[in-house]
Protein backbone atom coordinates (compact mmCIF):
# COMPACT_ATOMS: atom_id res chain seq x y z
CA UNK A 1 0.00 0.00 0.00
CA UNK A 2 1.44 3.74 -0.87
CA UNK A 3 1.86 5.80 2.08
CA UNK A 4 -1.37 7.16 2.18
CA UNK A 5 0.23 11.10 2.84
CA UNK A 6 2.86 10.95 -0.07
CA UNK A 7 1.31 8.34 -2.41
CA UNK A 8 4.96 6.84 -2.54
CA UNK A 9 4.86 3.19 -2.62
CA UNK A 10 7.01 1.31 0.75
CA UNK A 11 10.58 1.83 0.24
CA UNK A 12 10.26 3.07 -3.14
CA UNK A 13 8.70 -0.38 -4.31
CA UNK A 14 11.87 -2.48 -2.58
CA UNK A 15 14.90 -0.96 -4.84
CA UNK A 16 16.53 2.57 -3.46
CA UNK A 17 17.89 4.56 -5.72
CA UNK A 18 21.30 4.48 -5.17
CA UNK A 19 24.22 5.61 -7.88
CA UNK A 20 24.79 2.02 -8.46
CA UNK A 21 20.83 1.98 -9.11
CA UNK A 22 21.03 5.26 -11.33
CA UNK A 23 24.33 3.71 -13.37
CA UNK A 24 22.46 0.62 -14.27
CA UNK A 25 19.42 2.42 -15.32
CA UNK A 26 21.64 4.57 -17.69
CA UNK A 27 23.21 1.07 -18.95
CA UNK A 28 20.49 -0.82 -19.73
CA UNK A 29 18.55 2.23 -22.03
CA UNK A 30 21.38 2.31 -23.55
CA UNK A 31 21.57 -1.09 -24.24
CA UNK A 32 17.59 -0.86 -25.73
CA UNK A 33 18.61 2.40 -27.59
CA UNK A 34 15.87 3.36 -24.89
CA UNK A 35 15.26 7.36 -23.72
CA UNK A 36 13.42 7.90 -20.53
CA UNK A 37 11.00 10.68 -20.16
CA UNK A 38 9.94 11.76 -17.14
CA UNK A 39 6.74 13.95 -16.17
CA UNK A 40 7.43 16.61 -13.63
CA UNK A 41 5.11 14.97 -10.99
CA UNK A 42 7.27 11.82 -11.07
CA UNK A 43 9.65 10.91 -8.01
CA UNK A 44 12.71 12.71 -7.80
CA UNK A 45 15.12 9.73 -8.14
CA UNK A 46 13.11 8.91 -11.55
CA UNK A 47 13.47 12.69 -12.75
CA UNK A 48 16.84 12.87 -11.96
CA UNK A 49 17.97 9.45 -14.07
CA UNK A 50 15.18 10.47 -17.18
CA UNK A 51 16.82 11.99 -20.33
CA UNK A 52 13.91 14.34 -20.24
CA UNK A 53 11.21 16.30 -17.86
CA UNK A 54 8.89 18.18 -18.87
CA UNK A 55 5.26 18.80 -18.53
CA UNK A 56 2.81 16.86 -20.98
CA UNK A 57 3.30 19.14 -23.84
CA UNK A 58 6.89 19.01 -23.85
CA UNK A 59 6.93 15.47 -23.49
CA UNK A 60 4.84 14.99 -26.59
CA UNK A 61 6.74 17.06 -28.62
CA UNK A 62 10.14 14.77 -27.33
CA UNK A 63 7.99 11.65 -28.24
CA UNK A 64 7.61 12.65 -31.63
CA UNK A 65 10.60 13.71 -32.19
CA UNK A 66 12.91 11.58 -30.23
CA UNK A 67 15.93 9.44 -32.08
CA UNK A 68 16.04 6.10 -29.96
CA UNK A 69 14.04 2.71 -30.41
CA UNK A 70 12.14 2.63 -27.48
CA UNK A 71 10.63 5.03 -25.39
CA UNK A 72 10.41 4.76 -21.34
CA UNK A 73 7.39 6.80 -20.20
CA UNK A 74 7.35 7.53 -16.65
CA UNK A 75 4.36 9.40 -16.47
CA UNK A 76 0.93 8.27 -16.39
CA UNK A 77 -0.62 5.69 -19.37
CA UNK A 78 -2.71 8.29 -20.88
CA UNK A 79 0.75 9.90 -21.50
CA UNK A 80 2.40 6.88 -22.69
CA UNK A 81 -0.21 6.29 -25.10
CA UNK A 82 0.25 9.88 -26.74
CA UNK A 83 3.42 8.93 -27.27
CA UNK A 84 2.37 5.44 -28.97
CA UNK A 85 -0.16 7.47 -31.14
CA UNK A 86 2.81 10.04 -32.36
CA UNK A 87 5.47 7.60 -32.69
CA UNK A 88 4.06 4.43 -33.74
CA UNK A 89 7.28 2.73 -35.10
CA UNK A 90 8.36 3.02 -31.50
CA UNK A 91 7.90 0.47 -28.71
CA UNK A 92 6.93 2.30 -25.71
CA UNK A 93 7.17 0.90 -22.28
CA UNK A 94 5.69 2.26 -19.28
CA UNK A 95 7.09 0.92 -16.13
CA UNK A 96 3.96 0.26 -14.54
CA UNK A 97 0.79 0.14 -16.94
CA UNK A 98 -1.40 0.28 -13.37
CA UNK A 99 -0.55 3.99 -13.48
CA UNK A 100 -3.93 5.25 -14.62
CA UNK A 101 -5.62 9.06 -14.33
CA UNK A 102 -8.63 9.95 -12.17
CA UNK A 103 -9.45 12.98 -14.97
CA UNK A 104 -9.18 10.46 -17.89
CA UNK A 105 -11.50 8.40 -16.13
CA UNK A 106 -14.12 10.62 -15.59
CA UNK A 107 -15.43 10.80 -19.44
CA UNK A 108 -15.76 7.54 -21.61
CA UNK A 109 -15.97 7.30 -25.24
CA UNK A 110 -20.07 6.70 -24.88
CA UNK A 111 -20.48 9.70 -22.99
CA UNK A 112 -18.27 11.66 -25.10
CA UNK A 113 -20.58 10.28 -28.40
CA UNK A 114 -23.75 11.21 -26.46
CA UNK A 115 -22.54 14.97 -25.59
CA UNK A 116 -21.24 14.89 -29.26
CA UNK A 117 -24.54 13.99 -30.47
CA UNK A 118 -26.58 16.95 -28.65
CA UNK A 119 -24.04 19.43 -30.28
CA UNK A 120 -23.43 18.21 -33.40
CA UNK A 121 -21.40 21.45 -35.07
CA UNK A 122 -19.40 21.93 -32.07
CA UNK A 123 -15.69 21.42 -32.59
CA UNK A 124 -14.81 18.94 -29.58
CA UNK A 125 -11.52 20.09 -27.60
CA UNK A 126 -10.18 17.47 -25.07
CA UNK A 127 -7.37 18.28 -22.70
CA UNK A 128 -4.75 15.57 -22.94
CA UNK A 129 -5.36 13.70 -19.91
CA UNK A 130 -8.14 11.62 -22.21
CA UNK A 131 -7.89 7.89 -23.47
CA UNK A 132 -6.94 7.15 -27.26
CA UNK A 133 -10.27 6.16 -27.77
CA UNK A 134 -11.88 9.63 -26.35
CA UNK A 135 -9.00 11.05 -28.25
CA UNK A 136 -9.78 9.55 -31.38
CA UNK A 137 -13.37 11.71 -31.58
CA UNK A 138 -11.73 14.80 -30.47
CA UNK A 139 -11.30 17.65 -33.16
CA UNK A 140 -8.13 19.33 -31.26
CA UNK A 141 -6.70 18.07 -28.04
CA UNK A 142 -4.60 20.92 -25.67
CA UNK A 143 -2.75 20.42 -22.69
CA UNK A 144 -2.94 22.50 -19.81
CA UNK A 145 0.31 25.35 -21.79
CA UNK A 146 -1.68 25.77 -24.60
CA UNK A 147 -6.04 25.34 -23.87
CA UNK A 148 -6.03 28.99 -24.26
CA UNK A 149 -4.31 28.97 -27.38
CA UNK A 150 -6.23 26.20 -28.84
CA UNK A 151 -9.64 27.60 -27.56
CA UNK A 152 -8.25 30.74 -29.33
CA UNK A 153 -7.35 29.44 -32.43
CA UNK A 154 -11.06 28.53 -33.16
CA UNK A 155 -13.59 30.17 -35.29
CA UNK A 156 -15.26 32.05 -32.71
CA UNK A 157 -18.67 31.43 -33.85
CA UNK A 158 -18.48 27.91 -33.35
CA UNK A 159 -19.72 26.30 -30.28
CA UNK A 160 -16.92 24.77 -28.29
CA UNK A 161 -17.41 21.32 -26.13
CA UNK A 162 -14.25 21.29 -23.63
CA UNK A 163 -13.53 17.89 -21.55
CA UNK A 164 -13.13 16.61 -19.60
CA UNK A 165 -11.62 19.58 -16.96
CA UNK A 166 -14.33 21.58 -15.13
CA UNK A 167 -11.12 23.92 -13.95
CA UNK A 168 -9.17 23.84 -16.65
CA UNK A 169 -12.35 24.76 -18.82
CA UNK A 170 -13.57 27.55 -16.13
CA UNK A 171 -9.79 29.20 -16.83
CA UNK A 172 -10.01 28.58 -20.75
CA UNK A 173 -13.24 30.17 -20.62
CA UNK A 174 -12.44 33.49 -18.53
CA UNK A 175 -9.43 33.66 -20.54
CA UNK A 176 -11.02 33.48 -24.20
CA UNK A 177 -13.80 35.92 -22.78
CA UNK A 178 -15.83 32.99 -25.07
CA UNK A 179 -19.72 32.30 -23.77
CA UNK A 180 -20.17 29.16 -26.77
CA UNK A 181 -18.13 26.87 -24.53
CA UNK A 182 -19.79 23.91 -23.01
CA UNK A 183 -17.49 21.94 -20.45
CA UNK A 184 -17.40 18.67 -18.68
CA UNK A 185 -17.90 18.13 -15.13
CA UNK A 186 -14.67 16.24 -14.32
CA UNK A 187 -11.89 16.66 -12.40
CA UNK A 188 -8.35 15.27 -10.98
CA UNK A 189 -8.99 13.89 -7.88
CA UNK A 190 -5.88 15.21 -6.90
CA UNK A 191 -5.76 18.98 -8.34
CA UNK A 192 -9.93 19.16 -6.80
CA UNK A 193 -8.55 18.49 -3.35
CA UNK A 194 -6.34 21.44 -3.27
CA UNK A 195 -8.73 23.87 -2.28
CA UNK A 196 -9.80 27.53 -1.80
CA UNK A 197 -9.79 27.45 1.72
CA UNK A 198 -6.32 26.21 2.15
CA UNK A 199 -5.03 28.84 -0.42
CA UNK A 200 -6.40 31.94 1.66
CA UNK A 201 -4.89 30.34 4.63
CA UNK A 202 -1.19 29.74 3.28
CA UNK A 203 -1.27 33.24 1.02
CA UNK A 204 -2.35 34.66 5.13
CA UNK A 205 0.74 33.00 6.76
CA UNK A 206 2.87 34.12 3.91
CA UNK A 207 2.11 38.06 2.91
CA UNK A 208 4.68 38.40 0.36
CA UNK A 209 5.13 34.76 -1.43
CA UNK A 210 4.24 34.34 -5.58
CA UNK A 211 1.20 31.95 -6.22
CA UNK A 212 2.07 29.44 -8.71
CA UNK A 213 -1.48 28.02 -9.66
CA UNK A 214 -1.86 24.59 -12.18
CA UNK A 215 -5.09 25.20 -13.79
CA UNK A 216 -6.67 21.91 -12.93
CA UNK A 217 -6.77 23.25 -8.85
CA UNK A 218 -9.87 23.48 -7.28
CA UNK A 219 -8.33 26.77 -5.86
CA UNK A 220 -7.73 28.33 -9.11
CA UNK A 221 -10.97 30.31 -8.87
CA UNK A 222 -10.24 31.45 -5.38
CA UNK A 223 -6.66 32.65 -6.16
CA UNK A 224 -7.98 34.79 -8.73
CA UNK A 225 -10.60 36.01 -6.53
CA UNK A 226 -8.03 36.55 -4.48
CA UNK A 227 -6.01 38.87 -6.39
CA UNK A 228 -9.12 40.51 -7.67
CA UNK A 229 -10.21 41.76 -3.87
CA UNK A 230 -6.81 42.82 -3.74
CA UNK A 231 -6.13 40.15 -0.70
CA UNK A 232 -3.23 39.40 -2.97
CA UNK A 233 -1.64 41.74 -5.65
CA UNK A 234 -2.76 40.66 -9.09
CA UNK A 235 1.07 40.72 -10.35
CA UNK A 236 1.78 37.55 -7.38
CA UNK A 237 -1.10 35.34 -9.11
CA UNK A 238 0.00 32.94 -12.06
CA UNK A 239 -2.00 30.29 -13.61
CA UNK A 240 0.65 28.32 -14.87
CA UNK A 241 1.02 24.36 -16.46
CA UNK A 242 3.85 22.71 -14.72
CA UNK A 243 6.37 23.50 -17.88
CA UNK A 244 4.98 26.94 -17.41
CA UNK A 245 5.82 26.91 -13.43
CA UNK A 246 9.82 26.42 -14.13
CA UNK A 247 10.13 29.47 -16.34
CA UNK A 248 7.99 31.42 -13.79
CA UNK A 249 10.45 30.33 -11.25
CA UNK A 250 13.43 31.52 -13.14
CA UNK A 251 11.87 34.84 -13.27
CA UNK A 252 10.45 35.52 -9.86
CA UNK A 253 11.65 38.11 -7.74
CA UNK A 254 9.96 36.73 -5.15
CA UNK A 255 12.51 34.79 -2.51
CA UNK A 256 9.16 32.59 -1.41
CA UNK A 257 6.55 30.81 -3.61
CA UNK A 258 3.40 28.74 -2.98
CA UNK A 259 2.90 26.19 -5.44
CA UNK A 260 -0.47 24.64 -6.23
CA UNK A 261 -0.27 21.42 -8.01
CA UNK A 262 1.60 17.65 -7.09
CA UNK A 263 3.63 17.78 -4.50
CA UNK A 264 6.96 16.71 -7.54
CA UNK A 265 6.76 19.65 -8.89
CA UNK A 266 8.53 21.21 -6.36
CA UNK A 267 11.60 19.16 -6.62
CA UNK A 268 12.66 20.83 -10.80
CA UNK A 269 11.38 23.84 -9.08
CA UNK A 270 13.83 24.12 -6.67
CA UNK A 271 16.58 22.78 -9.58
CA UNK A 272 15.75 25.84 -11.35
CA UNK A 273 15.79 28.26 -8.70
CA UNK A 274 17.34 27.39 -5.69
CA UNK A 275 17.60 30.34 -4.39
CA UNK A 276 13.86 30.60 -3.59
CA UNK A 277 12.01 28.89 -0.83
CA UNK A 278 9.04 26.66 -2.52
CA UNK A 279 6.47 25.58 -0.88
CA UNK A 280 3.13 23.06 -1.36
CA UNK A 281 0.06 25.06 -0.91
CA UNK A 282 -1.13 21.41 0.24
CA UNK A 283 1.74 19.11 0.84
CA UNK A 284 -0.62 16.27 1.00
CA UNK A 285 -1.14 16.73 -3.09
CA UNK A 286 0.35 13.55 -4.26
CA UNK A 287 -0.75 11.61 -7.74
CA UNK A 288 -0.52 8.02 -6.25
CA UNK A 289 -1.18 6.72 -10.22
CA UNK A 290 2.53 9.30 -10.96
CA UNK A 291 4.14 7.76 -7.98
CA UNK A 292 3.60 3.94 -9.45
CA UNK A 293 6.97 4.46 -11.42
CA UNK A 294 9.29 3.40 -8.44
CA UNK A 295 12.83 2.41 -8.84
CA UNK A 296 12.03 -0.97 -8.69
CA UNK A 297 9.59 -0.76 -11.62
CA UNK A 298 11.43 1.54 -13.58
CA UNK A 299 14.65 -0.99 -13.62
CA UNK A 300 11.70 -3.77 -14.02
CA UNK A 301 11.10 -2.19 -16.99
CA UNK A 302 14.24 -2.02 -18.94
CA UNK A 303 15.12 -5.19 -17.70
CA UNK A 304 12.22 -7.54 -19.12
CA UNK A 305 11.21 -5.09 -21.72
CA UNK A 306 7.73 -4.26 -19.72
CA UNK A 307 4.74 -2.87 -19.84
CA UNK A 308 4.43 -2.43 -23.27
CA UNK A 309 1.60 0.10 -24.28
CA UNK A 310 -0.40 -0.50 -27.52
CA UNK A 311 -2.65 1.62 -29.07
CA UNK A 312 -5.81 -0.23 -31.56
CA UNK A 313 -4.17 1.37 -34.77
CA UNK A 314 -7.33 2.35 -35.90
CA UNK A 315 -7.94 4.38 -32.82
CA UNK A 316 -4.79 5.56 -33.11
CA UNK A 317 -4.95 6.70 -37.03
CA UNK A 318 -8.14 8.80 -35.75
CA UNK A 319 -6.43 10.18 -32.56
CA UNK A 320 -3.40 11.08 -34.38
CA UNK A 321 -5.11 14.26 -35.92
CA UNK A 322 -6.41 15.75 -32.96
CA UNK A 323 -2.61 15.51 -31.12
CA UNK A 324 -0.88 16.78 -33.92
CA UNK A 325 -2.93 19.81 -33.58
CA UNK A 326 -2.10 19.81 -30.65
CA UNK A 327 2.04 19.85 -30.31
CA UNK A 328 1.67 22.64 -33.56
CA UNK A 329 -0.24 25.02 -30.98
CA UNK A 330 1.49 27.06 -28.64
CA UNK A 331 4.74 27.32 -26.21
CA UNK A 332 7.40 24.97 -27.12
CA UNK A 333 7.24 23.82 -23.04
CA UNK A 334 10.41 22.84 -21.27
CA UNK A 335 12.20 19.17 -21.31
CA UNK A 336 15.55 19.30 -20.78
P1 LIG B 1 0.80 19.37 -17.35
O1 LIG B 1 0.09 19.43 -18.66
O2 LIG B 1 0.94 20.73 -16.73
O3 LIG B 1 2.06 18.63 -17.47
O4 LIG B 1 -0.14 18.56 -16.32
C1 LIG B 1 -0.44 17.22 -16.55
C2 LIG B 1 -1.22 16.61 -15.47
O5 LIG B 1 -1.50 15.44 -15.41
C3 LIG B 1 -1.70 17.50 -14.46
O6 LIG B 1 -2.22 16.75 -13.44
FE1 LIG C 1 -4.31 12.46 -13.51
FE2 LIG C 1 -4.50 14.15 -11.51
FE3 LIG C 1 -2.60 12.34 -11.46
FE4 LIG C 1 -2.46 14.41 -13.20
S1 LIG C 1 -2.36 14.50 -10.98
S2 LIG C 1 -2.08 12.25 -13.65
S3 LIG C 1 -4.62 14.68 -13.70
S4 LIG C 1 -4.81 11.92 -11.40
Amino acid sequence: MPDPRTGIPPAYGGVEPTEQWAAEIKRLAKERNAKILAHNYQLPAIQDVADYVGDSLALSRIAAEVDADEIIFCGVHFMAETAKILSPEKRVLIPDERAGCSLADSISADELREWKAEYPDAVVVSYVNTTAEVKGLTDICCTSSNAVDVVSSIDPDREVLFLPDQFLGAHVKRETGRDNIHIWAGECHVHAGINGAELTEQSDSHPDADLFIHPECGCATSALYLAGEGVVPEDKVQILSTGGMIEAARATQSTQVLVATEVGMLHQLRKAAPEVDFQAVNENAACPYMKMNTPAALLRCLTEGKDEVHVAPDIAERARLSVQRMISIGNPGSGE
